[in-house]
């Protein structure tokens, strides 16, 4: 019997920037999903979780059929499972039991947190090591198998090397992390604007008008970009002006410049909104929420089009201000792990 637990993350900014080998900048969040795995001598894979109903009765290989799964959530087991096949996990049977405190569907990566963590249980159960960088992979690659959503790597990134305390500088190109501790005199807030439509559809059209865009300059990918061949490009523009506010917000982090880590997020906010199109009604409210309450700014994270708002705000307004938005305070917590 072993237990595995896997963060969600919340983005304090940098969104749309990662499938492009950009910079990013999330925390993991003290929400997570813990799965309690015990070996099963019949080749089988049942699962169940707290959070979803239904219950899956899988071949340990992920040989069964992606498409037609039931219950819904079984897919992410099966693409997990093969995944870890094909890195060579040898195809024992388990028992999973999930539960999980990060909200379904609400853009803190529930579903990174879910796989990362049954990627961990299932690869030491099949004797496969699989640690940092292969593990956020492994997960991405299920991630993108189950949901046919071609996401990056944040997510997976975010919840494998999190850090209590600390924000994560990501170079994705690289992979390279650089955590930042996050100043003692501010909160993070998180508010969730209700549910996501057309979330899947449009990120992949986000995404394909970026490498177009990219191919158009005869790049590999837009962190390759400068300011002046995107001015005319509104999509291209986001992301490589995005990708410059990353990095100077890394900076102020770890100055303690809060006034200026508030400045770089509500200027995101805008061109998420304003170029890159993927900010609702709602979002744009609840970040003017959190402003008018006192936040040092706020913006729209993850993929957007619904899901949920950051705040960085006073640390010793937190709550005060987290009530007002109809929002909760979270903190930068440790990246997956076995715990038992
Ligand atoms: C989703 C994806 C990430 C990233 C964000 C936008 O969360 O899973 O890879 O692209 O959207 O920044």
């Amino acid at each position: 019997m072993l237990v595995a637990r896997a963060p969600g993350r919340v983005n304090l900014i940098g969104d749309h920037t990662d499938y492009q080998a950009g910079w990013c900048l999330p925390m993991a969040i003290d929400r997570e999903v813990r799965v309690e795995v015990a070996t099963r001598a019949d080749g089988r894979v049942h699962a169940r979780t707290e959070a979803l109903v239904g219950e899956a009765d899988l071949a340990a290989d992920g040989r069964d059929d992606l498409a037609t799964a039931e219950p819904a959530w079984a897919r992410t087991v099966i693409a997990v499972l093969r995944v870890l096949r094909e890195h060579g996990r040898s195809p024992v049977g388990f028992d999973a039991s999930f539960t999980s405190t990060v909200p379904v569907g609400s853009g803190l990566s529930s579903s990174a947190a879910f796989e990362i963590a049954l990627t961990l249980a299932a690869a030491r159960v099949g004797d496969l090591p699989l640690a940092g960088r292969e593990l956020a992979l492994a997960g991405q690659a299920a991630e993108q198998l189950a949901s046919g959503v071609p996401c990056g790597v944040m997510d997976q990134m975010a919840s494998v090397f999190g850090v209590a305390g600390h924000a994560l500088l990501l170079d994705c190109r690289t992979l390279a992390v650089e955590p930042a501790p996050m100043p003692p005199a501010a909160a993070v807030v998180v508010a969730h604007s209700g549910p996501r439509r057309l979330a899947d559809t449009e990120y992949a059209a986000r995404r394909a008008a970026c490498e177009a865009a990219a191919a158009r300059l005869g790049l590999t990918a837009l962190r390759d970009a400068t300011a002046d061949q995107v001015a005319d490009d509104p999509i291209a523009r986001h992301v490589v002006s995005e990708n410059a506010r990353v990095l100077a917000c890394f900076d102020a982090l770890r100055a303690g410049d809060v006034e200026a880590v508030g400045t770089l997020m509500l200027a995101s906010h805008a061109s998420l909104r304003d170029d890159f199109g993927v900010s609702t009604p709602a979002l744009d409210e609840l970040v003017e929420r959190l402003v008018t309450a006192g936040a040092y700014g706020a913006r729209l994270t993850g993929a957007g089009f619904g899901g949920c708002v950051v705040g960085l705000v006073p640390a010793a307004r937190a709550t005060e201000i987290a009530t007002a938005a109809g929002g909760f305070v979270v903190h930068a917590a440790a990246g997956a792990g076995i715990i038992s």
